[in-house]
Parts: C-alpha cells; sequence; structure tokens
C-alpha cells in the first residue's frame, strides 16, 4: 500500500471521532487566531481533515465574506467537514498538487499535517503557486513529538494502552523549531515572519507564519 493509501485509510477510520480530542479542537481555534485576516478574502486549509481550522476561522467576525475552502486526502475526514461548514469550498485530493488556479488565494494554513506529507517542498511549492503576491503560509507543527503521549489525547486510548504504530512515516523532526521552519521556507524563497507556540501542557506544537 502507498503512503498516501495509508494515510487516507488511517484517516478515514479516525474521522467519526476525530472531532472528540480537545487538543485538535483547541489548537485549531489557536491557529485560526494566529492567522491575520488583514486584507484577506481567501484561505486555503490544506490537510484540512474535519475543518477544524476553517470552522473555527469562520467564528471570527472579519471572516466575513472570506472564501474558505479546504482540501484533505480523507473523504471520511471532509463528510464530517462538509456537514460542520456547509459553505466551505471542500475538495477531495492530495495537498502537493492543488486543483486551484494560480494566484488564488491569499493564505494557505497547514495544521498537524506536514509531518505527513511525502514531499513536502513540493507541497510548498505548490502552496506559494496559488498565493497572490504578499500573500502568507501558516503552519503548525509538533515539537517534542511522541506519539504515545499525543494518542492519550485522542479519546483513541487510555494510556495504558501503546500507542499504534502509523503505517507511514512522520516527519516531525523537519519542522520542530524556528530555525527549521526557516530552512523549509527558505527552499521556496519565503522567510518565517512571525511564530509562536501553543500547548495544551501534554502537546507542544510551533505555529509560523511565512511569506515574503
Ligand atoms: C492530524 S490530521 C489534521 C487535520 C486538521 N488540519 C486539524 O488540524 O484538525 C492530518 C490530516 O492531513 C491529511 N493529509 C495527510 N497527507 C495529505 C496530503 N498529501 N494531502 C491532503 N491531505 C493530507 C489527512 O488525511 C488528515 O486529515
Amino acid at each position: 500500500m502507498d503512503v498516501t493509501q495509508a494515510v487516507r485509510e488511517r484517516f478515514d477510520g479516525r474521522a467519526p471521532e476525530y472531532d472528540d480530542s480537545t487538543m485538535h479542537r483547541e489548537l485549531a481555534a489557536a491557529v485560526a487566531g494566529f492567522v491575520s485576516l488583514d486584507g484577506v478574502g481567501s484561505v486555503l486549509d490544506a490537510g484540512t481533515g474535519t475543518g477544524l481550522v476553517l470552522r473555527a476561522l469562520a467564528t471570527r467576525p472579519e471572516a466575513e465574506g472570506v472564501r474558505l475552502a479546504g482540501i484533505d486526502l480523507s473523504p471520511g475526514m471532509l463528510t464530517v467537514a462538509r456537514a460542520a461548514l456547509p459553505g466551505a469550498e471542500l475538495v477531495e485530493g492530495d495537498a502537493t498538487v492543488l486543483p486551484f488556479a494560480d494566484r488564488s488565494f491569499d493564505v494557505v494554513t497547514c495544521t498537524t499535517a506536514l509531518h505527513l506529507f511525502p514531499d513536502a517542498d513540493a507541497a510548498l511549492a505548490e502552496w506559494v503557486r496559488v498565493l497572490r503576491p504578499g500573500g502568507r503560509v501558516v503552519t503548525a507543527t509538533f515539537v517534542g513529538f511522541e506519539p504515545g503521549k499525543h494518542h492519550r489525547h485522542h479519546g483513541g486510548g487510555d494510556g495504558a494502552q501503546p500507542a499504534p504504530v502509523a503505517p507511514y512515516p512522520m516527519h516531525h523532526d523537519r519542522f520542530d523549531s524556528v530555525a527549521r521552519m526557516a530552512a523549509f521556507g527558505a527552499a521556496a524563497a519565503l522567510r518565517v515572519l512571525r511564530h509562536t507556540t501553543w500547548t495544551d501542557g501534554n502537546d507542544t506544537v510551533l505555529l509560523a507564519e511565512l511569506g515574503r
């Protein structure tokens, strides 16, 4: 089975319970709050899952009239997203090969999904293609990720059981510090413009805004 198929199956399986994760809901709210909507008319959420970040963005008064779009490999996750946010444009597909025109978005967000992409550099280049001049990429990536620790907060285990081993690679260490995010962005001629750290006391996540 290839990585794409394995990721799709894993998240199709997690879709019905995914929104039970307090961690993912609270992180999505933090990411949505971190995104600057000043002058922004459109946002694309890459690896949108159940659309938690788009849903949190939609609650901000400044998001009124903003085009909200998301793309994900998992039809199961998208079914939840579509039910929760019927007004959004939610597309099944690979965030590395976007079915969107050049210069069609002001912001691309990606929350706890970059580590799953087989070719994150190609994904970032693709996001730059669809961004308008002055557009920004906002990422949220785990710092010091430990699968067992994370698993407890998914409603998927009580900590007594070992975490399941994902049937695909996870490239957390490429994105787990500001310096590493800066190196990642530099390959697409982007800089880290702002960053902050979010934690719920268990998981720690780096939020970064990249732009020219
Ligand atoms: C941990 S979930 C995060 C979902 C959402 N961003 C959130 O914050 O709740 C990771 C998501 O990335 C999606 N994903 C992984 N690789 C992808 C790819 N190459 N293209 C599109 N979606 C992908 C998975 O299907 C899954 O829904």
